[in-house]
């Protein structure tokens, strides 16, 4: 008895545990052993208790310990801050929104209506992701999906001077960078190209 307790021991003190065959393996072996010694030996109640216990932890134990992941390390939270982390923050929305921007142009000029509500929707995909993952500019973003996407979704649907109205839409963004502290970052006016 004493030698299977160690055995368990050291099993639930290995870190780098893995759940493979030759553990579940290991596991049934242990339970076949203890049933046999409990039918021989006639334990106490309070033994039983305790090895019965004992099996219940080392089943968590090769379950908690997961196979290490390639490169992402700590517990699930983590590794889900790391990914995020990756995805960056506000900088990249902003590079993407700026591509879209001026397709979006390119398409209210060349009357391609499905395109340019494609890029506009894209915009506001962006920035809505960003600002869930970093809520630092959330106040700002909700502003600018209250008062710039909807009127300029709007324009482009009634073929209501859609250009008229990507100007009114430029200067929102402008006005967000102010409410940001980042006036500086100039906004392209692709009409002035
Ligand atoms: C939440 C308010 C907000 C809105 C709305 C917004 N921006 Fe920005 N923009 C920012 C902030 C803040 C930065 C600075 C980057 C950062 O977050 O570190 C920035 C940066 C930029 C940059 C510089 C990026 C770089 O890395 O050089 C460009 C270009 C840009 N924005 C274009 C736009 C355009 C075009 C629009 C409108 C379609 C827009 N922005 C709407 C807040 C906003």
């Amino acid at each position: 008895m004493v030698i299977i307790l160690g055995f368990i021991a050291k099993l639930i003190s290995s870190r780098s545990l893995k759940i493979t065959k030759s553990v579940l393996l290991s596991i049934e072996l242990i339970i076949v052993v203890i049933k046999l010694s409990l039918t021989k030996y006639k334990l106490g109640q309070t033994m039983k208790l305790t090895i019965i216990s004992l099996i219940l932890i080392f089943t968590n134990s090769c379950i908690q310990n997961e196979p290490e992941h390639k490169w992402l390390s700590g517990n699930e939270y983590e590794r889900l801050d790391t990914v995020a982390k990756h995805l960056r923050g506000n900088d990249l929305v902003m590079w993407e929104v700026d591509f879209r921007h001026k397709k979006l142009y390119e398409a209210i000029k060349t009357n391609n209506k499905p395109y340019a509500l494609y890029q506009l929707k894209k915009i506001g995909l962006t920035m809505e992701l960003g600002s869930e993952r970093r809520s630092k500019r959330k106040k700002s973003y909700d502003w600018f999906f209250e008062n710039a996407i909807p009127v300029m979704q709007e324009a482009i649907e009634n073929d209501d001077k859609p250009i008229e109205e990507f100007k009114s839409f430029t200067a929102k963004c402008v006005t967000c960078h102010t409410m940001e502290k980042v006036a500086y970052m100039p906004v392209i006016k692709p009409w002035e190209k």
